[in-house]
């Protein structure tokens, strides 16, 4: 069933529409014409996990059903690179860009360069600094999970699983991104309201697994009392275990492990008793991202932002969802 939900990918929910919806004006981000094909860029933040190529695919799949031209780049993990990508794209004549921004700020310069191009662009599953760059205005709008939800989800998740007992080493995601700095707040405000809950160190590991893995190992030295490690997606978590392991202790059973993302490793270390739970960040955006992009053309009202429903993974359905994980 959860394969299923998968598979139907990125439900998008358009709750505030009608309170919230934003056309093409002259206020606003720049028109899509109608064309009967379109030539699009997907600037893409780095490659290096699974979540990212899970994107890519979805995203070149879409591209290809619709018979789209997509100019695709990757920024190997550099913000700097990502905004000289999409400068390449506006050179290329593009006519709209989804960007997967790494980091918040540095590539507010991106988003208001398309703007003046005349080339609306679409924020898929990572945003902009708010204060520097509107929805509905600068750019058209965001797609893409609830990250503050998501972080909530692990901790209300870790409160009932520990009896409201922990000493927590939290595992952040790039420093700058959205996800990193949303996650923590959603898991540190529920943490924050139990006083038998401690998190006693936090410190980034990239969103990589081998990151994550060093990032553990320093933090398992230095604070042995700890028994429990959220890390911001499943690829720091799989580095967790090993660093956990690697320290002689048990994952699953000394130390609790409580993640995000819902990849298969992740969800392969739940059935193995190795993590507890992990919450779904879907990476599948091709039919949404496209989609948007085509209603945008015909003049419909977008909601600036468009919330994808995500899935909950732990042992009750961890065996049964892996097929459909990437
Ligand atoms: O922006 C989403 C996050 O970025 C995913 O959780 C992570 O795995 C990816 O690199």
């Amino acid at each position: 069933m959860a394969s299923l939900t998968r598979r139907t990918a990125l439900v998008i929910t358009a709750a505030f529409a009608s309170a919230f919806a934003t056309g093409a004006s002259a206020e606003g981000p720049p028109p899509l014409k109608i064309k009967p094909t379109y030539k699009v860029g997907f600037a893409q933040t780095e490659s290096n996990n699974p979540w990212r190529l899970a994107q890519t695919a979805s995203m070149k799949a879409e591209a290809a059903k619709l018979g789209w031209q997509l100019v695709y780049t990757d920024a190997a993990g550099s913000a700097a690179k990502q905004v000289a990508d999409v400068n390449s794209m506006i050179a290329q004549g593009v006519d709209v860009i989804f960007l997967a921004p790494r980091e918040e700020k540095p590539l507010i310069p991106a988003v208001m360069a398309a703007k003046k191009a005349g080339i609306p662009v679409f924020l898929i599953d990572r945003s902009v600094d708010a204060k520097l760059a509107k929805a509905g205005v600068d750019y058209v709008a965001f797609i893409g999970s609830d990250f503050v939800l998501e972080g909530k989800q692990a901790g209300e998740w870790l409160v009932k699983a520990t009896n409201g007992k922990a000493n927590i080493l939290e595992i952040e995601g790039s420093t700058g991104s959205s996800p990193a700095m949303d996650r923590k707040k959603g898991f540190d405000d529920v943490i924050a309201k139990n006083p038998g809950m401690k998190i006693i160190a936090s410190q980034s590991g990239d969103f990589a697994r081998d990151k994550g893995r060093q990032t553990a190992e320093a933090l398992l030295q230095a604070h042995p009392e700890a028994n429990v490690i959220y890390a911001h997606n499943d690829e720091m978590a799989i580095g967790a275990i090993a660093a956990i392991e690697a320290a002689g202790k048990k994952p699953g059973k000394d130390i609790l492990v409580v993640s995000i993302d819902g990849e298969k490793d992740g969800l392969q270390a739940i059935i193995d008793g190795k993590m507890g739970a992990t919450v779904e960040c879907n990476p599948r955006f091709g039919p949404a991202a496209f989609a948007a992009a085509m209603s945008y053309a015909k003049g419909d009202k977008i909601p600036p932002i468009m919330t994808n429903k995500d899935n909950f993974y732990d042992a009750s359905n961890a065996a049964a969802s892996i097929a459909g994980s990437y």
